[in-house]
């Protein structure tokens, strides 16, 4: 089989661009999705460190969980296999808020959302642009840079997505985390996230969580894993190595000019003036 051409790796549903792994049959199904009280959200932009939060909570739990690809990828069949999975389900997406199938809401699903400062993620966006087949192809940094402040790469606006979200921080079933506080203190935010989900850990877990969750430990784990899709939250590649890139913060201060930096805060500025949490994500 041949390779699909540029023009067929995206299309456009409700306005965000999707690859054709996210078909428009499953896109315009999620509606009907049949959530369960228990399934846990874990929801991000992509390159928002969607992996390593996923390693955590995965390690959190004792008892039987099922990771799945997220809910929007795949073809109509996608819903129907996740409806097969016995509970509890970790169901990755990076949906907006309004895209969500209204059973997550109505059922009060917890959401746990991660995200990281965007210059950062546009960052790893294009690396991992750059390096996938997948996805269209990106001639430089600078070309990339515009794509990503026009929101017109895959997901959509990182501001739209982020505002879209922010809205719902303070909701009982929402915890909003950052990339960066996972840095600075990865032990509190494996608290943090074990109290969300009303799973009783000792210090003595939590650290061994944190070990075993290490930039280094899981991208050495993940190579070995490589071969296996069930370990893949993300479906656009098998290839774990896009997926731990470098794992620090602050990269963007190597890849955006002085000018590049000016204009990303003047659209932030705009684009958040209504945002509560903008002042402190990006720096
Ligand atoms: P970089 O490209 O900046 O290295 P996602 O999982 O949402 O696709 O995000 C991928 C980003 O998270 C990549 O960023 C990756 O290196 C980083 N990442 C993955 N696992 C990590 C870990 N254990 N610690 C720190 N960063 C991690």
């Amino acid at each position: 089989m041949s390779s699909p051409g540029e023009a067929e790796l995206i299309h456009v549903f409700k306005g965000i661009p999707f690859t054709t792994r996210s078909s428009p049959e499953l896109l315009k199904s999620l509606d009907n999705f049949d959530a369960r009280e228990d399934d846990v959200l874990l929801v991000s932009y992509p390159k928002s460190g969607t992996h390593w939060l996923a390693g955590v909570i995965t390690k959190l739990y004792t008892t039987q969980v099922t990771l799945t690809s997220p809910i929007e990828f795949g073809d109509i069949s996608k819903l129907e296999e996740l409806n097969k999975l016995s509970s509890k389900r970790i169901i990755p997406t990076h949906l907006d808020y309004n895209m969500l199938p209204p059973n997550f809401k109505n059922k009060k699903c917890k959401m746990i959302y991660i995200s990281r400062n965007p210059k950062d993620t546009a960052v790893s966006m294009y690396h991992y642009y750059r390096d996938n087949p997948n996805l269209p192809t990106v001639d430089t940094w600078t070309a990339f840079f515009d794509l990503f402040l026009k929101g017109d790469v895959v997901c959509g606006s990182w501001f739209d997505h982020f505002l879209s979200w922010e809205e719902h921080k303070n909701d009982k079933n929402v915890l909003f985390l950052f990339y960066e506080d996972m840095k600075k203190d990865l032990p509190k935010i494996v608290h943090d996230i074990s109290v969300f989900l009303d799973i009783n850990i000792s210090d003595h877990e939590i650290q061994d969580i944190c070990k075993k969750s290490s930039f280094s430990e899981m991208k050495t784990n993940t190579e070995k894993e490589n071969s296996d899709p069930n370990h893949t939250v993300c479906a656009l590649t098998s290839n774990r190595k896009l997926i731990f890139r470098k794992g620090t913060v602050g990269d963007w201060k190597n890849h955006f000019t002085p000018k590049q930096n000016v204009k990303f805060e003047e659209i932030f500025n705009e684009k958040m003036k209504l945002s509560k949490m903008a002042k402190g994500i990006i720096y």
